[in-house]
């Protein structure tokens, strides 16, 4: 019995700070794509992904959510999961790092490495990012962080350290070794002008807070998070186990072919990573691939930021394959890539529903109608140049394609997939099939089945080749075309001519259809809700809603949109319960309108000069479509008064008018009084 080839690939383990993004959704995609294809060649995958749920950083979300940590990183685990869930990734592990299992990993790597010699205990002085979980050796109080640009915290206490400065040679010598370990090049340069930097011991316990891993025979220290977390990738497939089947498992797919990451990792996963598996005489993972950042509105979109848009919005409106194909296919992958609504939906027009959906339909809907649904049998006398181009461009299509996408070159390879989904269209439409038709004697006939035929060959090969990537689509296609399947369906062996002929094809629905018109106001809309108010576009003037008139909350000042730091919990998007105290902070006061007038060039804007008591105050507010200017003057509002002051069309926005939001496009009704109040009045 032959056994098959492995092939063990990981996403990070996401922190359970906050909920998931579409940052989170990007990597997992990545690599569910590439287990799909691997898994179709014939390698038994497995594709591990998970949760990071221990630390400070943890600790400290939880405390602010007035949980516990275990009931906190519960909630918040298991959210990431119904996401992929949801989304219909195929991992084959989901791993948490508060499992039994896991944690009994980590006490035997750290024993590991503490039995050849390599940790040692010594005071430890010195900065700590806890939103990164870094030491930042160099520098004194308030340093920023390298990675994420807070300032760092000072910590003083006794640790466990691990001598990571003795390997410096041994990562040097790896790196020049093994050249094709960490991708792409400029980070390898980059790791690579880091070690040569020097590399100083790491501390690796902490003992003045309890939310982790126990130090082995020593329990008032817990294990440093990174120490913890990067364990996960062993200790998922059986690692540190006295079980023999564990042990087995191991075996069989350690080490990883592939740990995907995030280019802000990079240090954690190429330099202590390999470091702790020396130390420990574990194998070393065969590649570290970072990719480049998802960005929203310039800046990285992150939980942190509060700058983020979430996967379900779009998948509820535009589907699973359509956030998948426009994430593999827009952004460069190593490099970043900016996000947006308007992007996404015109490339899920182009692409899927004129592209590969038009190809489909049009294809199929004629072998219906002018061959009783079987696929026809083309014929080799009416074979003409234009047929067997496409014949050509497919062959050569099939091997850029697996080529690239072996490299990782996603959107290379989704655009040579698509130079033959145009080419294919581009060639029905002078074939003209449909005028052919109409000559009903035998070479008639012929032609059309071999134009038919051939639209039916491209459709297959692109159907397969890029069924990793849009799975959901592709396997509906697959079954249109008559096929069984998709999934067993090698793309390395594909190859023009292996079509059915004579096959029935299946029932004939659209797959892609039209994205509705409205698609983009919706997402940002739903986004909006969902962030509990927070605005996630950055367009000049609010999107027409009034609870956020003249004062978008994401990003206003500058600072973090208010609920990055409150993350919401509940499956249901409810914002997290307040204190009191934090309602305290929100100024309202009763306001007078004593000016309204229209904002140049914006149609939904009006510049109000309010008058609170103490002072007027200039707000723009995006009531202009609700509201005619004259009827404003002299009501009484309810105005946000301690909002940091933004700028809207050059216009200075001192604060914001409270509004009731109406229906789907968050027509705007502002908040009164029905009884008499004095301008100036505070709400509470
Ligand atoms: O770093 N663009 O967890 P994390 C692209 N627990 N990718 C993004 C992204 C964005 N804007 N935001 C997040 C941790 N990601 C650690 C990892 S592994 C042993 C421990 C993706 O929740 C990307 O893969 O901060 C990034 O590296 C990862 O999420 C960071 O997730
Ligand atoms: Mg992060």
């Amino acid at each position: 019995m032959t056994s098959r080839q492995k092939f063990y690939i990981t996403t990070p383990i996401y922190y359970v700070n906050a909920r998931p993004h579409i940052g989170h959704a990007y990597t997992t995609i990545a690599c569910d794509a590439i287990a799909r294809q691997q898994r179709m060649a014939g390698f038994d995958t497995y594709f591990l992904t998970g949760t990071d749920e221990h630390g400070q950083k943890i600790e400290r979300s939880a405390n602010a959510a007035g949980k516990s940590p275990k009931q906190f990183v519960d909630e918040v685990s298991a959210e990431f999961r119904a996401l992929w869930d949801k989304m219909g990734i195929k991992y084959d592990g989901f791993i948490r790092t508060t499992d039994e299992h896991h944690k009994r990993g980590v006490q035997e790597m750290f024993r590991r490495i503490r039995d050849n010699g390599y940790i040692y205990k010594a005071k430890y002085t010195g900065q700590y990012c806890v939103s990164d979980e870094l030491y930042v050796t160099e520098g004194g109080p308030g340093t920023p962080c390298p990675i994420c640009g807070n300032p760092t915290e000072t910590v003083s206490e006794e640790n466990y350290f691990f001598k990571l400065s003795a390997f410096q040679d041994k990562l040097l010598k790896l790196y020049a070794d093994q050249p094709e370990l960490i991708r792409p090049e400029t980070r390898r340069n980059e790791v690579i002008s880091f070690v040569k930097g020097g590399l100083r011991d790491l501390s690796i316990s902490r003992a003045s807070f309890k939310w982790g891993i126990p130090v082995p025979d020593d329990p008032a220290h817990v294990i440093y998070v990174w120490m913890d977390a990067l364990s996960n990738y062993c200790t998922a497939v059986g690692f540190g186990s006295p079980d023999k089947r564990d042990h087995d498992m191991f075996a069989k797919y350690w080490p990883a072919d592939v740990h995907m990451i995030g280019k802000e990792i990079v240090r954690f996963h190429c330099v202590y990573w390999p470091a702790f598996l020396m130390a420990a005489g574990i194998e070393l993972p065969k590649a570290i691939v970072a990719h480049g950042w998802l960005l929203f509105e310039e800046s990285k979109m992150s939980k942190t930021r509060g700058n983020i848009v979430r996967a379900e919005t779009i998948i509820d409106v535009m589907g699973n394959d359509a956030l998948r194909y426009f994430l593999l296919r827009e952004i460069v992958f190593g490099q970043d890539g900016s996000f947006s609504f308007d992007a996404l939906v015109q490339r899920y027009d182009s692409d899927l529903a004129n592209g590969l959906g038009n190809l489909s339909s049009r294809t199929l809907t004629m072998i219906q109608r002018y061959f009783q649904g079987k696929i026809p049998y083309p014929s080799a006398a009416e074979r003409t140049a234009a047929d067997k181009n496409i014949a050509t461009l497919a062959d050569s299509v099939i091997k850029n394609y697996n080529q690239l996408f072996g490299e990782y070159q996603f959107s290379r390879a989704l655009e040579a997939a698509w130079s033959l989904v145009g080419a294919v269209n581009k060639y029905i439409v002078e074939q003209e099939p449909w005028v052919v038709a109409d000559k009903t004697d035998e070479q008639g006939r012929s032609r059309l089945a071999t134009i038919l035929y051939t639209a039916a060959e491209a459709l297959r090969v692109v159907t397969a080749l890029v069924h990793p990537v849009i799975p959901e689509s592709t396997r509906k296609i697959w079954a249109q075309l008559g096929l069984a399947k998709i999934e067993q369906v090698n793309p390395q062996a594909l190859k023009w001519g292996d079509l059915t002929l004579g096959a029935n094809l299946g029932t004939i629905e659209p797959v892609f259809p039209r994205s509705e018109k409205n698609a983009v106001e919706r997402m940002q809309q739903m986004e909006q809700e969902r962030a509990g108010g927070a605005k996630p576009d950055s367009t000049q003037e609010p999107a027409g809603t009034g609870a956020v008139a003249g004062q978008p909350a994401t990003q206003a000042a500058g600072g973090p949109a208010p609920n990055a730091n409150a993350p919401s919990l509940s499956p249901t998007a409810k914002p997290a319960p307040i204190s009191i105290d934090d309602f305290a902070k929100i100024e309202l006061r009763v306001g007078q309108v004593k000016v309204a007038e229209k904002v140049k060039g914006a149609d939904k804007l009006l510049r109000l000069e309010v008058d609170i008591g103490t002072e007027v105050r200039q707000v723009v507010a995006g009531i202009a479509l609700a509201y005619e200017p004259d009827s404003l003057i002299g009501r009484k509002v309810v105005i946000v008064a301690n909002l940091a002051p933004r700028k809207l069309r050059g216009l200075e926005s001192n604060g914001m008018i409270v509004a009731a939001s109406i229906g789907e496009q968050g027509s705007p009704v502002l908040a009164g009084f029905l009884e008499d109040v004095p301008v100036g009045a505070r709400l509470k």
